[in-house]
């Protein structure tokens, strides 16, 4: 398994204006820790804008339906259990990129956004009546017992694993959403529609598409500057996926035969709208294709010596790839444009010298 480590200091050097003949390692850090600032500052106004609800307030809870089958109540209470550990997501990710002042802030804003997908959990689950106060509460002693852990101890892998989760949750509260308004999968929940549970899903998922995006974002960048070793993570990343907290959640065989049973999830979503849509949302080929490709390339050194063709140039659309990065790139542009920020100290795109082919046409003036 190929890592990346975060640098020791990230703000060294000046910034470049034209294509550098080559980029150091520390360099490309550099450029994608500062994109990460850029990035994270323009997610913090957006979600400002767009998405400043509170748990407890954007419904109703009063009108939240009380006559659920246990079946939608497992459902409840599992997403409530999942989402009980954002102190552990957010604490043990903050260490490993502490570093980063892009990643580690953004880390921050992220958990108070899963902080309140935990209390709109716990409302429904309260407000539904499906399990009373006490048992809420001893659950939760039960949940916490159990600690969360890294499935991957390195900030590249952190990412790919967040860009794939992120999705996996979204598409999850978009088909509870779905049962919510009486359109479940499978057959034997017409009868479970509730506006209360629907708004939450749906309010919920749209929380998980932003974070979807600002963590897809960060692999396309990663994918750029670090293009062989963010090939091998994403592999390694689809090979291994789990979704989290599942081995440390109590009753979670009962929660996902549930979530199985009523067309949540299950391994065919994660294939259809998980695995297929992120991978091409990465210019990537699929994973059998990348699979051959990095064997293939493990050949001759590269620029670090390690033994490598560009075989892994083919699993990937590195014209696509290109595309994406300018594009943020001009995303973060335009937000310190906005800001005023460009005319101080604006983020700078500069081009990977290694690119095959120079695509790009994006100058920041
Ligand atoms: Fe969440
Ligand atoms: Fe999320």
């Amino acid at each position: 398994m190929t890592t990346i480590d975060l640098p020791p200091d990230l703000t060294a050097g000046e910034h470049e204006r034209t294509a550098p003949l080559l980029l150091s390692t520390d360099e490309r850090h550099r450029l994608l820790e500062r994109a990460f600032i850029g990035l994270y500052r323009w997610y913090v106004s957006r979600s400002q804008v767009k998405r400043n609800w509170n748990a407890d307030s954007f419904v109703n809870w009063r009108e939240m339906r009380t006559d659920h089958s246990e079946d939608v109540a497992i459902l409840i209470e599992g997403f409530f259990a999942v989402e009980q550990y954002a102190p552990d997501y957010t604490s043990e990710i903050l260490r490993l990129v502490r570093r980063s002042h892009g990643r580690s802030h953004f880390q921050m804003r992220w958990g108070a956004e899963e902080e309140r997908h935990a209390n709109t959990w716990e409302n429904a689950l309260l407000f539904s009546t499906a399990r009373s106060p006490q048992y809420i509460d001893d659950y939760k002693k039960e949940l916490r017992n159990n600690i969360w852990t890294l499935p991957w101890e390195d900030p590249l892998h952190m990412m790919i694993y967040t860009v794939f989760q992120e999705r996996a949750t979204q598409v999850n509260y978009l088909n509870f959403a779905q049962l919510s308004r009486g359109l479940a999968a499978k057959p034997g929940y017409e009868g479970e529609a509730d506006p209360i549970l629907e708004r939450a899903c749906t309010i919920l998922a749209t929380d998980e598409a932003a974070h979807y995006y600002f963590f897809l974002e960060g692999a396309r960048l990663y994918l750029y500057y670090f293009p062989e070793e963010t090939l091998d993570a994403i592999l390694d990343v689809v090979t291994h996926f789990a979704m989290p907290a599942q081995n440390i959640i109590p009753n979670w065989p009962v929660i996902a035969e549930i979530i199985y049973k009523t067309g949540v999830y299950g391994p065919r979503e994660f294939q259809r709208n998980v695995i297929v849509p992120v991978m091409k949302n990465l210019t990537v080929e699929g994973k059998k294709a990348l699979e051959a490709g990095l064997k293939r390339s493990r050949e001759i050194p590269n620029r670090d010596g390690v033994l490598r063709t560009s075989a892994f140039w083919d699993t990937f659309d590195a014209r696509a790839a290109e595309g994406n990065v300018v594009n943020i790139f001009e995303k973060i542009h335009e937000y310190e444009v906005l800001i005023g920020r460009d005319a101080i100290d604006p983020t700078l795109y500069v081009p990977n010298p290694d690119w095959p082919e120079k695509s790009s046409t994006f100058q920041v003036v």
